[in-house]
């Protein structure tokens, strides 16, 4: 995969799991791109110990940025931190990982579920999306900032499900009911569609993608996939996005899931 084509990357919720992962193979390409900026919400905790150590190791190429992702304050002032770093540059690739599973069927989602989950899973990936646009446009602007054949110069993915899939759910409900998740991830796609409309003339694409069944805490151990399995068909599915791709559901290895 060649990351090169990504002048500057944000990838959200970036200590453990899918995030983690997409930083470290992000970081260890053949052509990396110029700055990562590592989305955590607490990097002095023990849960940030891993995404430290890998800073460690790159760095001049990894920032560890404080991000909570529902929170409007720690977005500004990640958005500063990020703004600070780019100087003229802007940022080509910003990757809402982040997010929260209460597993909860009809019986248990009540108000509290709901809205925790509808925050974290689309709220944050609308706000952070809002406040970090001005550098994306700039990156939109800048001369050959993306890959030439994509057509556009800066992308948003947001990292969706299978389970948002309105088609497939008479096909996965049974295993995972989930309303809480199901229903956000469903808005996080409407998301997507809405920003991929509005953002068609910066030429910035905004795709939502699928992981795949992924071995993390989240996905469990009886998962299908690795974590790096999945990293490296999203990276692959996310190089080759063109404005086509815009607005779509993918999955990790690039082929269409139905709304
Ligand atoms: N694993 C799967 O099988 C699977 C399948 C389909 C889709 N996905 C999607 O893939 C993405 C990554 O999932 P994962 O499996 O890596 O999940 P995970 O292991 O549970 O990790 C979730 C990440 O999100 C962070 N996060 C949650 N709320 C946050 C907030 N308010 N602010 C900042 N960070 C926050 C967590 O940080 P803390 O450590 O601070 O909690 C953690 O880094 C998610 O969007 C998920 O919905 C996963």
């Amino acid at each position: 995969m060649d990351a090169g084509i990504y002048n500057s990357v944000l990838v959200t919720g970036s200590n453990r799991g899918i995030g983690l992962e997409l930083v470290r193979q992000l970081a260890e390409s053949a052509i990396p791109p110029s700055q990562i900026f590592a989305g955590c919400r607490d990097p002095d905790g023990p849960r940030g110990k891993a995404l430290k150590d890998l800073a460690q190791k790159h760095l001049n190429l990894i920032t560890v940025v404080p991000l909570d992702t529902t929170d409007p304050a720690s977005i500004k002032e990640a958005s500063r931190v990020v703004g600070s770093k780019l100087g003229d540059g802007g940022l080509s690739l910003l990757i809402n990982n982040a997010a929260l599973n209460i597993h909860a069927n009809l019986q248990e989602a009540g108000m509290k579920e709901m809205v925790d989950v509808y925050i974290t899973n689309v709220v944050g990936p609308m706000l952070i999306s809002k406040e970090f646009l001005p550098y994306m446009q700039r990156s939109s602007a800048l001369p050959g900032s993306w890959a030439a054949k994509s057509g556009s110069k800066a992308a948003i993915i947001n990292v969706s499900s299978m389970l948002s899939s309105i088609e497939k759910c008479p096909e996965t409900f049974i295993k995972a009911p989930m309303y809480p998740y199901r229903t956000s991830k469903a808005a996080l796609n409407m998301l997507t569609r809405c920003m991929a409309e509005e953002l068609k003339t910066d030429g910035i694409l905004v795709t939502a993608l699928h992981p795949g069944w992924v071995k993390t805490e989240m996905g469990g151990p009886q998962a299908v996939l690795t974590p790096i399995e999945s990293v490296s068909g999203m990276l692959r599915v996310i190089s080759s996005l063109t404005s086509k791709d815009s607005g779509t559901l993918l999955n990790w290895e690039g082929n269409g899931i139905p709304w």
